[in-house]
């Protein structure tokens, strides 16, 4: 401490010497030029005393703020040495709690105060400020952003200068990236317009074939139907009238000749046994119940020929909320997928028991036909075409089959299909 106030004494008393030195060689200097100008005007005592004062103010102003600097420096170097001071000490004592780590390093001089560069700083970032605030985006988020900043005058040098030349790489990197998106903007909507038109010709392709689809099952229901009732009619009458001939044969032989009336007996038999057949496939090509009582009576009667065909499996048939018919052409898809259901579980299910289950459900009817038998894996490709015709079916009026199986767990067949 008493080096420091040393020290600040010997500054100042220098620091007076110079000072006055220089102020009374510049006094002279004043003088000379004063009287060697060729001037008209020529420098009373009085005036000559107002412009030493005046210079002697200036001077103690300059010397006052010289010795406040002095004096801040001498105290900062003080402080260094002392700390300086202690680290020796305390490293030279090897102190064991002294943890003072070997590359500490003070300053060997007193940093100057840098205004200079501080006002410039602060110059250049009010100026980016007040550019910022101008260019805020809008808060709306349907505006579009635009980043449309201006460029700063970077030609200062200093801080200043490599602050606003920061700046103006960032606004060029900013305009880049707001190009860069109007281009990728642009390449989307390209891209979304393309996307759309597939979607809607795809939409349109799907439409078309759900139509053909539609027209193509009513057309070879139609022809189903068609040779339905030519079979009942035609091969029907054909083989009525068969029966009564051949029983009129049967009555005219002679009771003697018994064994020319078995074989005529064998013969009524099997005419009898092709009209059953013959009303059978006619019945499963297009059931007259079907258009005559409708749906419900038919799947009713549909399950109980069903069980007496095959008694092993017994099928419950339950229908719910149906108070009125339906469209014929849903009706008839719902008697489909039943048929088919019911076929594939006699041929690979193994079921004991069948449930068919029809609720009518406005907007739509829900089937459900689900069997107790050995299950399988629906996502297997087979070559059978009975579970695509149902799905086939129900999408051609936009309705929904979902098969569910599992080896082990039977099968569960969900139709869902629009009342009409
Ligand atoms: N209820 C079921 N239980 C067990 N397996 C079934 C059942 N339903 C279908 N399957 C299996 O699914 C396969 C495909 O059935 P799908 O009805 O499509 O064809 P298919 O009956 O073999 O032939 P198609 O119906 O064309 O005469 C069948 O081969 C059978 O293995
Ligand atoms: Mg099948």
């Amino acid at each position: 401490m008493l080096l420091g106030i040393l020290l600040f004494l010997c500054c100042a008393m220098g620091v007076l010497v110079y000072e006055t030195n220089g102020l009374i060689t510049e006094f002279e200097s004043f003088i000379f030029e004063s009287s060697s100008r060729e001037s008209t005007v020529t420098l009373t005592p009085d005036q000559q005393v107002a412009a030493f004062s005046t210079m002697i103010r200036e001077k103690q102003s300059h010397f006052f703020s010289t010795i406040l600097v002095a004096l801040i420096a001498i105290m900062l170097t003080t402080l260094i040495l002392s700390l300086r001071h202690v680290i020796r000490s305390v490293r030279e004592e090897d102190h064991p709690a002294a943890d003072i780590p070997d590359d500490i390093s003070l300053p060997d001089t007193v940093p100057e105060a840098p205004d200079m560069v501080r006002s410039e700083i602060f110059e250049a970032l009010e100026k980016m400020d007040a550019l910022l605030e101008e260019d805020e985006p809008a808060n709306d988020p349907d505006e579009e952003f635009t980043a449309d900043f201006e460029f700063i005058d970077d030609e200062d040098e200093g801080d200043s200068g490599v602050l606003a030349d920061s700046y103006n790489k960032m606004v060029e990197a900013l305009q880049r990236t707001n190009e860069l998106e109007k281009e990728l903007s642009s390449q989307l909507a390209d891209a979304n317009a393309r996307l759309e038109t597939e979607v809607s010709e795809r939409k349109r392709a799907e439409k078309e074939i759900r139509h053909l689809s539609r027209q193509l099952i009513s057309g070879t229901e139609e022809a189903q139907k068609k040779l339905a009732q030519d079979l009942h009619d035609e091969f029907g009458q054909t083989l009525a009238a068969l029966h009564m001939g051949v029983e009129a044969l049967w009555n005219s032989i002679p009771e003697e000749m018994t064994g020319q009336r078995d074989r005529i007996t064998a013969l009524i038999g099997l005419i009898e046994e092709l009209g059953d057949k013959i009303r059978s496939i006619s019945s499963d090509l297009r059931p007259d119940l079907l258009d005559d009582l409708g749906l419900i009576p038919t799947l009713d009667w549909y399950c109980r020929e069903f069980t007496e065909k095959y008694p092993r499996i017994s099928v419950d048939f339950q229908s719910v909320g149906f108070k009125k018919r339906i469209s014929p052409e849903i009706e008839l898809i719902l008697y489909r997928i039943v048929q088919e259901s019911l076929n594939n579980v006699m041929k690979y299910a193994k079921a004991r028991s069948v449930e068919v289950m029809l609720t009518y459900s406005y907007p739509k009817v829900i089937l459900m036909v689900r069997d107790d038998g050995t299950g399988f894996d629906p996502g297997k490709r087979t070559g059978g075409i009975g579970l695509i015709g149902m799905r086939e079916r129900a999408v051609s009026v936009n309705g929904t089959v979902d098969i569910r199986s599992e080896k082990g767990k039977g099968t569960t067949i969900r139709g869902e299909l629009p009342v009409s």
